[in-house]
């Protein structure tokens, strides 16, 4: 296996099998022992630079930075003006000589790459319009805790196939070795470049990835159904013409009852309840949802800790 040492954490693809249940297990380790891995960073400060909202990645990266010793330095669009007030070159040569570790939630996953290319410590994507791999990480280690493993099991993601979530899980799962398939209403399906990268992830495995335009096919026999909001940060304007578009793929109970038996629901948060999901079926699957909000918390540890040395 690679060490991550050193290395950014910028999407999900790129990561081989073993590194990523790597990074589970250290998440599951630091879950047991939040103590036991502490202090590593110790009089050391991480920058957290972030562009867009956030409430579980902000508060998961500053708790997990603490727990190891360091300080979190936050700074909003406004207080750096990132290629605005300088170059993002600039922002990612200075800040390396400060910190330890750069966290970045932007837009554009080119900002978060020329923030990378230019700094010397390691930058993690804590958000960007195309990848969540924090994300990913957390749901691969509540997938492992609900269900024991992830090879071979079925997961079914219901929304927005082009975005963040749906990527990095599609990503994840391919490694993984987990089928995976997507419903999306037509024109939000993942783009063929992104499926045809994951089927070569996969081994070539044809029938493990499979894009539907059906919920019902989709979620068919799953063990994992999963699905996050229609209108992701920066398309607040698409609001109604997605609204529309995705009429029919609320994750309810009658979906649900297509999927296998003891099947669980996955939601990165934050939720739209009764438009994404039903509020009946968060509720009902809160003790799963809210583990996986939870383990954000865990692995911000355990990314952490692994690109900056363990
Ligand atoms: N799931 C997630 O990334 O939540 P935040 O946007 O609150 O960070
Ligand atoms: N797809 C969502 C995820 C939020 C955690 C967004 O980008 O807003």
């Amino acid at each position: 296996m690679g060490s991550l040492m050193g290395r950014d954490f910028l999407k999900i693809e790129g990561l081989s099998q073993d590194e990523i249940y790597h990074l589970i297990s250290k998440s599951l380790e630091f879950k047991r022992s939040p103590l036991k891995w502490g202090m590593r960073l110790k009089g050391r400060s991480v920058a957290l630079i972030f562009h867009k909202p956030s409430m579980r990645t902000r508060i998961s990266f500053e708790a997990a930075a603490v727990s190891l010793g360091a300080h979190p330095i936050f700074l909003r669009e406004d207080e750096i003006g990132l290629g605005e007030r300088e170059p993002i070159a600039d922002v990612g040569r200075v800040l390396s000589r400060y910190v330890e570790a750069i966290i970045i939630r932007t837009f554009a996953q080119r900002i978060a790459e020329e923030m990378a290319e230019s700094s010397s410590v390691p930058v993690i994507n804590a958000l960007t319009d195309e990848e969540h791999p924090c994300q990913a990480i957390a749901d691969l280690v509540t997938i492992v805790e609900k269900k024991g493993r992830l090879a071979g099991l079925k997961l079914a993601f219901v929304g927005d196939g082009a975005n963040n979530v749906a990527r990095s899980l599609l990503m994840a799962a391919a490694t993984t070795r987990m089928k995976i398939a997507i419903a999306s209403p037509s024109g939000y399906e993942p783009e063929p470049a992104v499926i045809e990268r994951a089927r070569s992830l996969s081994g070539s495995v044809d029938q493990m990835i499979e894009v539907f335009d059906d919920p019902a096919q989709a979620v068919d026999k799953a063990d994992v159904v999963y699905t996050d909001v229609w209108i992701s940060m920066g398309q607040e304007k698409e609001r109604e013409s997605k609204v529309r578009a995705f009429a029919g793929f609320q994750v309810n109970s009658e979906l649900l009852s297509r999927a296998k038996d003891g099947a669980i629901v996955m939601h990165c948060l934050p939720a739209h309840r009764d438009e994404e999901i039903s509020d009946e079926v968060l509720e009902a699957q809160a003790g799963v949802i809210f583990d996986q909000a939870e383990n954000r918390l865990h692995t911000a540890k355990a990314i952490l800790s692994a690109v900056v040395g363990e």
